[in-house]
């Protein structure tokens, strides 16, 4: 009758960048009130400078989240990364994420972590939480949140606990989303001291959701429904040495802008300002708490300001009817589009 899941969660595909699960809980520490402020290094669970195997099938603006409108020729610079062929990329370790996104863990990699673990510890490793649990048949609220915006698209797949906890073993369950709408959520957004982000409007949104071109054959992806800023072309950065190639494409998607232009998105807004790359919002976070904006340098402040996106993207998922009952670990797996 039940199913029951203790959580993992694995993050994947990203070059200096970042998000998190932030609902059912994991042993990644991802909440919905954190949103994407990472406290915790939980957004840095993840595979590193992985790129598809084969051609690009994710060539429709409509699916697209960077340089939507190339998708052929020496212009198309994405053409390599994650999200053009979801689910093809290789992952490290077990489909939980990889502390610092190698498990050979090399200098120009994750950028910086905060040091609570070696680089490249698994995450299945992690201390389990307290299982959630999921009747067979039902629906189910997931959700994520974004620090550093790179585009792309995601899934939720289900791995029995009792198995070798592998990429492949989660790619056997993938599930289905449930309707044609996902909800953004605000965090623990504080103002003027007062925690005043459960007040805030739940926004609802077209769910995006690609079946074609995606591995396993059939497996669903939703796309990320926020777009980056787009400040200048990426493909003026192509050559550039590794560091200084990644500098060049946080400036080309406006990493320290605050909000991006008026227009200047990588595809439509879903609602009037909502975009970015990494946003900064004053969070209920304290200054005992590390997060996403002491590692870079950022002002910390009493309240300390918060970078990553105050929101998560919350989507349904239909646990199936058919699944044995047991214990499963659930991952999330996020296939970015701008970086590999
Ligand atoms: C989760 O947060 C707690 C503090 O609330 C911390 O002690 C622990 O190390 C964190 N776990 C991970 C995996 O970061
Ligand atoms: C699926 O994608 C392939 C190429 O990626 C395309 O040739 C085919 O027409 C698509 N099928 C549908 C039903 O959209
Ligand atoms: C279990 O998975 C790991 C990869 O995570 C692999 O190296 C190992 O060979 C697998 N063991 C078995 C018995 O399949
Ligand atoms: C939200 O933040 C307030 C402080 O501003 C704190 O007291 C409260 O526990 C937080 N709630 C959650 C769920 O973290």
């Amino acid at each position: 009758m039940f199913a029951v899941l203790a959580l993992c969660v694995s993050l994947s595909h990203l070059a200096n960048g970042h998000g998190v699960l932030t609902w059912p809980p994991n042993r990644q520490n991802g909440s919905m009130a954190n949103a994407g402020a990472c406290a915790w290094d939980d957004c840095v669970w993840y595979s590193d400078f992985v790129t598809i195997p084969g051609e690009a099938t994710v060539n429709d603006e409509e699916f697209r989240t960077f340089n939507v409108k190339v998708s052929t020729g020496p212009g198309d610079w994405s053409r390599k990364n994650p999200w053009r062929a979801p689910g093809t990329a290789k992952v490290f370790g077990s489909g939980c994420g990889v502390y610092g996104g190698r498990e050979d863990f090399v200098l120009g990699s994750s950028g910086r972590l905060q040091g609570f673990f070696p680089p490249g510890v698994n995450g299945l490793e992690l201390p389990a939480k307290s299982p959630t649990v999921w009747p067979k048949g039902s629906t189910q609220e997931v959700a994520w949140a974004i620090t550093a915006n790179h585009g792309g698209g995601y899934s939720y797949r289900l791995c029995p606990k009792g198995e070798n906890i592998t990429e492949e073993c989660f790619q056997k369950t993938v599930l289905r989303f449930v309707g044609d709408k996902q909800w953004l959520i605000y965090g623990n957004v504080t103002q003027m001291g007062d925690s005043i982000g459960y007040e805030l409007p739940q926004l609802e949104l077209p769910l995006k959701v690609i079946r074609n071109g995606t591995f396993p054959a059939g497996s669903e992806w939703a796309r990320n429904p926020i777009p980056s800023c787009l400040m200048f072309d990426q493909a003026q950065c192509e050559g550039l040495p590794r560091d200084q190639y990644i500098s060049c494409a946080q400036a080309a998607s406006g990493y320290d802008v605050v909000v991006c232009p008026p227009n200047w998105v990588q595809f439509p807004e879903p609602f009037p300002g909502l975009s970015g790359h990494v946003p900064y919002w004053r969070s209920h976070l304290g200054p005992d708490v590390p997060q996403w904006i002491n590692l870079m340098g950022g002002e910390q402040g009493n309240p300390p300001m918060s970078r990553g996106f105050p929101i998560s993207i919350m989507d349904l998922v239909k646990v199936p009817e058919d699944l044995p009952e047991g214990e499963y670990l659930l991952s999330w797996r996020w296939d970015c589009e701008q970086s590999s």
